[in-house]
């Protein structure tokens, strides 16, 4: 196994995202013994001591482990460093007390800069982390950065001019924390390692993808942030564009990170752009109103705060992508996600085609077309679905062929995928992590959907809560002769 060694050091040390996600993933990887020689120092504004970080750090990751020994070892190589990013001084003093851990903890000049806060001051950090010498020592340095990247194409530009003026793009590790998903991973291995897939993986046999991402949660403590972004910028210009490329990509020639990023940035570029006037063909949103998540009621979109209360911020996006190359000429992806609906589920159904001729079924409308189902989440596994003969002579069936992995714990969200994200990045294995490219083309996209938007005020909310959203987003299929697969089973 290899243990990579690195000072790491997290600007928005105090915040939600270290204490749910990075610090339970530092500590799996400690326990395992992924990691050995290595520091972090958390630097945010909060004038804590590192006593006081510490004490936050063992809580973060308490209900993983209760061995005291091992929590105390952990916690010990925690160190805390207030900063005010603007200011020249914090840099220096995060200087000396890297090169201090350095000695202490032998990490060979290794460092990661990971960047967990407001995205307004990505940039800022990246210049001052460059300018006051924090990369300038000998071993490597990695610049890790969280959503969003900018709001649009142009401020993801600006944006990654602003951090590429610091950082070169293969230092640069921009997290999707989907990719780091045990299942979204598999999908590559599920295509390329079955002939039985493969051979059938384009438009003569695949009749149309559906990669659904529901949540059963509303916006919760985010509604500032999220009534900024809604559903297309929050879930849909990445994580779901990534898995829409994973399924569509061309088998690599390798499995480096360039070749499989440059497969997936191919699908990118094929992707047919929606004109801004033709949203309503490709696109829809919604807003949730006030319904009912496991029988108890719940309020709308707009009445969840006061700031909500005339907000056109769509919190469900569902939409036809069609990929113009060789391969998908004429198959739709489809996609949807949104807040409070009915089920929190990841899964992606690939239908095949029908067969030409009905033998099997009294009624043609029977006939089940075969499904391969990835279940991202709360399950992982792969189910297909074929049609097997039933008991009556002569009569077929649906059945299931079930495969439940059991390699990770289940669960939704799980710190795994920031695990294996982290340990990749310690490693220099940009793989799972998204090119400046894949950013700017799905950018792109997107940006000619919300143009299209914007030309209209949308009638919300147009879904109640409980639901799995606008019946246009049923209408968006049917029109081509599908229907969404249930994901709630
Ligand atoms: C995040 C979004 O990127 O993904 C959230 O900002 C969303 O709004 C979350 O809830 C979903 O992630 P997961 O892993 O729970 O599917």
């Amino acid at each position: 196994q290899l243990k990579p060694k690195a000072v790491i050091v997290i600007f928005g040390a105090t915040g939600d995202l270290a204490k749910r996600k990075l610090y339970p993933s530092l500590y799996r990887m400690f326990r395992s013994g992924k990691i050995e020689d290595f520091a972090v120092i958390g630097a945010a504004r909060r004038p804590w001591t590192n006593e006081s970080y510490r004490e936050n750090v063992e809580q973060s990751v308490k209900n993983i482990d209760m061995r005291d020994k091992d929590l105390q070892a952990f916690s010990s190589r925690f160190f805390y460093q207030p900063v005010d990013v603007t200011n020249s001084a914090s840099y220096q003093d995060l200087n000396s007390l890297i090169q201090e851990l350095e000695e202490d903890f032998h990490t060979e000049g290794n460092r990661v800069f990971y960047l967990a806060m407001a995205p307004e001051f990505f940039g800022i950090i990246a210049k001052n982390l460059k300018l006051h010498g924090l990369k300038d020592s000998a071993g490597w340095k990695r610049l890790v950065i969280e959503k969003p990247f900018g709001h649009d194409l142009p401020s993801a530009k600006q944006l990654n001019e602003e951090i590429r003026s610091a950082f070169d793009e293969d230092q640069i590790y921009r997290i999707d924390h989907y990719l780091g998903k045990e299942m979204v991973q598999n999908i590559e291995v599920i295509r390329f390692a079955n002939g039985l897939f493969e051979h059938l993986w384009n438009n003569r046999f695949i009749s149309n993808i559906q990669i659904t991402s529901s949540e059963s949660l509303g916006v919760e403590e985010r509604a500032r942030y999220y009534d900024h972004s809604g559903a297309t910028r929050d879930m849909a210009q990445n994580h779901m564009m990534q898995m829409v490329a994973l399924l569509a990509m061309e088998p690599p020639i390798n499995l480096t990170t360039e070749e499989v990023r440059s497969e997936k940035i191919k699908v990118l570029r094929a992707m047919r752009s929606v004109n801004p006037e033709d949203v309503d063909a490709y696109f829809v949103r919604g807003q949730y109103g006030p319904g009912q998540i496991a029988g108890s009621e719940v309020t709308g979109y707009r009445e969840e705060t006061e700031e909500l209360q005339d907000s056109d911020t769509e919190t469900y996006v569902a939409g036809k992508i069609m990929i113009d190359n060789y391969r998908w000429a004429g198959v739709p992806f489809y996609i949807r996600t949104g807040k409070r609906l009915a089920v929190k589920s990841t899964k992606i159904v690939v239908e095949f085609q029908n067969i030409p001729m009905n033998l099997y079924y009294e009624n043609k409308d029977d006939q089940h077309p075969n499904l391969l189902v990835i279940n991202i989440q709360p399950e992982e596994g792969v189910t297909l679905y074929l049609n097997a003969k039933k008991d009556k002579v002569g009569h077929a069936e649906p059945i299931k062929l079930s495969y439940r992995n059991n390699l990770t714990d289940h669960g939704i969200n799980t710190p795994e995928a920031y695990e294996k994200l982290l340990y990749d990045c310690l490693l220099g294995d940009a793989t799972n992590f998204t090119h400046w490219d894949e950013v700017a083309l799905s950018w792109s996209f997107i940006d000619s959907i919300l143009a299209g938007w914007r030309m209209k005020r949308p009638a919300f909310p147009n879904y109640a809560s409980g639901t799995m959203g606008p019946d246009a987003a049923n209408k968006l299929l049917s029109k081509n002769g599908h229907h969404w697969w249930p994901v709630e089973e």
